[in-house]
């Protein structure tokens, strides 16, 4: 083999090393500045992923550096690996008509994706707020699009389930004609009538609030809005109709007056896990875990599954959403944000691998880790 053979099958080498090196090398860097392949910002908060043929479509809130109204609509990003996202375009764009429900300027949080295997349909849900109306509406708004990154178009919006009882309520919560006007907020009396429905029964008629949200689609392909509801004091987890677009009318409460946020859910061997943040607004606090076997409960409480520094504040992240990555079983990835509501564009992305301890998801904190670390 003469000098210049060799030296180009050296070179060869030395690419594939570099390459494959590369390959190796991609990892998720928790609460870094995270780029899109056009190298912008990934501007996708209080995000979800929905996973179809192949492609991860990740959907989130658009922010801009002034305020947390929204000014441009849902974004989506597209993934083959998870790490490097292309953005797709606005999938739910706000509207310039000044009528309409997303009109720019209303608040559009936590939107979510799902896939409706009957109709073919994309299905979005997210937490809506009527322009100028600040957190008072309480509204969940469906969009539908034929396409997985959109455009999505808003079919309705909304409470839930108005003049429908919880499965889970007494017959004797249902009478009580306690009113907010009757207690002193945030006395063990107030927090008690709470816990019996007293909001429940105010939005009785108009529907339940929606704020809070997430969607989850079961093995039965039965899907399910759990959303924090009645003040953000109760969590409710309501059944969707076999077409995703509306509510069966079967919900349940759970946590009455315990006051949960930022709901995300996961299926493993047959148990439902749910991780929840508290209700301090902007600000980290501890998460919360629950978990059942059947998803109309009974729900259960464990200690924080966060462990380590920082793990009171949740590694100075709130829940949105919890990833199954294909082709690994057992890897579930917990996604947060970091928001920061001076420049909401600058709030971070948090994700970290659900780790498993003794059967039950923990959370650790790692500057960097990679897929591979879960082979
Ligand atoms: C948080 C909630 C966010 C947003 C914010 C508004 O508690 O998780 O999604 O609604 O409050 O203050």
């Amino acid at each position: 083999m003469n000098k210049s053979k060799l030296l180009s099958l050296f070179l060869i080498g030395l690419a594939s090393i570099i390459v494959l090196h590369a390959q190796k090398q991609k990892s998720f860097y928790p609460g870094k500045l995270w780029f899109d392949t056009d190298g912008k910002i990934i501007n996708a908060h209080g995000g979800g992923i929905l996973y179809h043929k192949g492609t991860y479509y990740w959907f989130g809130e658009h922010k801009g550096e002034h305020s947390n109204d929204a000014l441009v609509g849902v974004t989506c990003y597209s993934s083959t690996n998870l790490y490097d996202w292309t953005f797709e375009q606005i999938a739910l764009p706000v509207s310039d008509d000044k009528n309409s429900s997303i009109t720019k300027g209303c608040i559009i949080e936590r939107p979510k994706v799902i896939f409706n295997e009957k109709t073919g349909k994309f299905v979005m849900y997210f937490h809506l707020e009527l322009k100028g109306q600040g957190y008072n509406a309480a509204h969940v708004g469906v969009a539908i699009s034929d396409n997985a990154a959109g455009p999505y178009v808003l079919v309705k919006n909304g409470r839930v389930n108005a003049g429908i009882w919880p499965i889970n309520i007494p017959d004797s919560q249902k009478k009580l004609n306690k009113k907010e006007s009757d207690f002193k907020s945030w006395t063990p009396e107030w927090l008690r009538a709470m816990e019996n429905g007293m909001f429940l029964r105010r939005d009785f008629k108009g529907g339940q609030m929606s704020r809070d949200m997430t969607l989850f689609v079961d093995d039965d392909s039965k899907a399910y809005h759990i959303y924090s509801s009645e003040d953000n004091a109760t969590l409710q987890i309501a059944e969707l109709t076999d077409d995703y677009l509306g509510y069966t009318g079967k919900y349940i409460r759970i946590f009455p007056a315990k006051y949960n946020e930022a709901p995300a859910i996961f299926k493993k061997d047959g148990v439902y896990w749910m991780i929840t943040s508290g209700c301090t607004g902007w600000k980290p606090n501890e998460a919360r875990m629950f978990s059942a076997s059947s998803i109309f409960g009974t729900w259960s409480q464990h200690p924080n599954p966060c462990r380590g520094e920082d793990s009171e504040l949740t590694f100075h992240s709130q829940s949105t959403y919890i990833l199954h990555v294909q082709g690994k079983e057992n890897l579930f990835v917990y996604m947060g944000d970091r928001w920061i509501p001076s420049n909401p564009i600058d709030g971070r992305y948090v994700w970290l691998p659900i780790l498993f301890e003794d059967n039950k998801p923990v959370l650790k904190w790692m500057d960097r880790w990679s897929l591979n670390d879960f082979d």
